[in-house]
């Protein structure tokens, strides 16, 4: 993996290292030097409180982006151990070379056979254990790229000197903690990669259960609100997460009870509060069977509210392209169909009562009746589909193979979508998803088939793309949190929804709508989303998954690492930084499952009031009074 190990036969066979190691001046000399590294002489690099650990070896050749440290004795260096070196050059300042720890290993030179250490062990043949440690280096000041010459004493950077090995120094105010590097210390990344100022969009990838890609998503927003780069604006940012799988994420506004207080100490250390969120409301769709329309959850009974559209919506806002979103839909011969169906609809479909329920124009007589469900809109358009003098006033000549897989693909919507489209029921109150009335909103989606799914994600980022568009300021800003990014925007394949998330990846960062995308594999992610994340983050990844050239940002040891990372270990990438840093974020202040449900934190404003107090009563609107 290091140099040293592709070249074995160079590093025995050269001068000064093969055989001469025991050499007690050679060992005197390098103590010396060490000794003077760490020594107030003003001549010794480097400078500052870093501790002394080894020399740049000539063994392997040193270059201004890589050079290797022989490990002094009673030292050590682990992986991701930033460290520090200098250079003396006529006419200029000394340069000062900082990296980070990307490889290190330990070989026993003078051994040539695996059988020698048992050899060296009975003192029959000498050999000297060296370790050699792999740098990158991140950054080189002033700018001048040399290489640090073999012998350069290389200390740990502590302090300031950590801070500009990172570029923490250059982050200003854009500083957010996103947890501990090994050495203990914070790590931040730069919100000018996440606020759309030089980059925008996270993209976290790891195996599900263990990579801890949702709590890491949730601790980056919690972050970010908390840690003061958002200033003024912190309480109208706003965040959308969808709830895909499981009940994870509708607990953000309850204390973690499982959080012990040398956690909560850890978020003392990174300066943010060890809380949940304050201000959160989740939308359910309407449980089945209640005409009521009451949200469908079990876990919570606080700042929830039921979501759904009415088919006068679906009409109205020509939504039924996202009924046709799956991946079966993608090489379909019916997609214009799709689109002059939905003219029609929007053309002709008028609203009947005050319950979404719709009537449309220009039908036959036979088929003109009150649609009050997304089935009955079904049936409407299958007579009329299915009528040969009929189909031509909504999809002129189609071929009639195209138009009945189109009835069967529409039909086999009926099941699944029927929660999610309505014009049955009598609820008044709030009942379509909106960013406004909280901080972070939570659309939970666990209950519903994929297919609806698909429509709640699709049609929702439109609607608020296209209020962020109209708003016309990208601040405050808006974050996105949507898991299992591969379902909507597969890498082979076209539909609508992955259109719009190419939307928000690419025109994001202007409008103000920033993606924090999950995945549990990056390799089926549709590239140009990649391209467009400017941090991307790793948690435990599968080993085949992590030889795939969607992780070529990590280098060889990382990529390995990945594959043993614990939970609360992320690799996190960001432009600005040349490795990526192993960080170690704490432990979820929030809820994440039921059993961890502690106390309620949030405030519940209650439902939104009825602009029309009589409107509650229901069928009030269906029936005009007669006089
Ligand atoms: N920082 C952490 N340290 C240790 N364990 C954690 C940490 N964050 C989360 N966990 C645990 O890992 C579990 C799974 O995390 P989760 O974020 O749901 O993973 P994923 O989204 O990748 O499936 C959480 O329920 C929690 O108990
Ligand atoms: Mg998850």
């Amino acid at each position: 993996m290091t140099g040293i190990s592709q070249q074995p036969g160079d590093m025995r066979g050269a001068p000064g290292w093969d055989g001469s190691t025991d050499d007690p001046a050679v060992r005197a000399d390098l103590a010396g030097r060490l000794h003077q590294a760490q020594g107030p002489d003003p001549g010794a690099p480097p400078a500052g409180p870093g501790e002394a650990v080894g020399l740049v070896i000539g063994t392997v050749p040193a270059t201004p982006l890589q050079f290797s440290v022989g490990v002094a004795q009673g030292q050590y260096l682990q992986l991701d151990d930033v460290v520090v070196t200098s250079r003396e050059l006529p006419g200029t300042a000394r340069i000062q070379l900082a990296g980070v720890v990307t490889g290190i290993e330990a070989v026993q030179e003078g051994a040539r056979f695996a059988s020698d250490v048992f050899l060296v062990q009975q003192g029959a043949l000498p050999a000297e254990v060296c370790e050699v440690a792999e740098v990158t280096v991140t950054r080189v000041e002033p700018e001048v790229y040399v290489p640090p010459l073999p012998g350069a004493p290389v200390a740990r950077a502590t302090g300031r000197q950590r801070e500009t090995a990172l570029y923490f120094d250059e982050m200003g105010s854009a500083k957010v903690p996103i947890g501990f590097g090994r050495d203990g210390q914070p790590v931040f990344v730069n919100f000018e990669f996440l606020d759309g100022t030089r980059g925008a969009h996270v993209s976290i990838s790891g195996v599900s259960g263990i990579a801890t890609k949702t709590s890491f998503a949730t601790f980056l927003l919690h972050s970010i609100t908390n840690c003061g780069v958002l200033a003024g604006e912190a309480h109208n940012t706003k965040a959308l997460i969808f709830s895909v799988k499981g009940e994870d994420l509708l607990f953000l506004d309850y204390a973690n009870s499982r959080l012990t207080d040398a956690a909560r100490a850890r978020y003392k250390d990174l300066d943010l509060p060890a809380q949940p969120f304050g201000n959160v409301r989740v939308f359910a769709p309407p449980r089945r069977g209640d005409p009521a329309g009451t949200p469908d959850v079990t876990a919570r009974d606080r700042a929830v509210s039921p979501f759904y559209w009415t088919l006068a919506e679906l009409c109205g806002q020509e939504l039924l392209p996202f009924v046709f979103a799956d991946a079966e839909d993608e090489r379909a011969q019916y997609t214009m169909l799709i689109g002059q169906v939905a003219a029609r609809l929007r053309r002709d479909g008028t609203a009947v009562g005050g319950d979404g329920a719709v009537k449309i124009g220009g039908v036959d007589p036979a088929n003109d009746r009150i649609v009050r469900t997304f089935a009955d809109l079904v049936d409407l358009l299958e007579a009329e589909l299915g009528d040969d003098t009929l189909r031509g006033g909504w999809v002129g000549a189609a071929a009639t193979g195209s138009v009945n897989a189109f009835l069967r693909r529409l039909r086999s919507a009926v099941r699944p979508l029927s929660a999610v489209i309505r014009g049955d029921l009598s609820h008044r109150g709030e009942r379509s998803i909106t960013t406004s009335r909280a901080q972070v909103t939570v659309i939970d989606l666990h209950n519903l088939p994929d297919r609806a799914q698909r429509f709640v994600v699709g049609v929702t980022l439109q609607g608020e793309l296209a209020r962020k568009e109209r708003q016309g300021t990208a601040r405050p800003l808006m974050f996105v949190m949507l898991d299992e990014l591969n379902k909507y925007a597969p890498r082979e394949g076209d539909s609508p929804i992955k259109q719009i998330l190419l939307d928000v990846a690419e025109r994001g960062r202007s409008l103000g709508v920033i993606l924090i995308g999950a995945q549990q594999t990056a390799s089926e992610v549709e590239r140009r989303i990649l391209a467009n994340c400017s941090i991307r983050v790793a948690g435990r990844l599968d080993a085949a998954e992590a030889e795939r050239p969607e992780y070529g940002y990590l280098p060889p040891a990382q990529r390995q690492r990945a594959t043993l990372a614990k939970p609360g270990t992320m690799f996190v990438a960001q432009p600005d930084i040349p490795v990526p840093l192993a960080v170690d974020f704490p432990f979820p202040a929030w809820a994440t499952r039921p059993s961890e449900k502690g106390v309620w934190s949030g405030h519940d404003p209650g439902p939104a009031a009825p602009a029309d107090p009589f409107a509650t009563i229901p069928g009030a609107d269906a029936d005009p009074p007669p006089f």
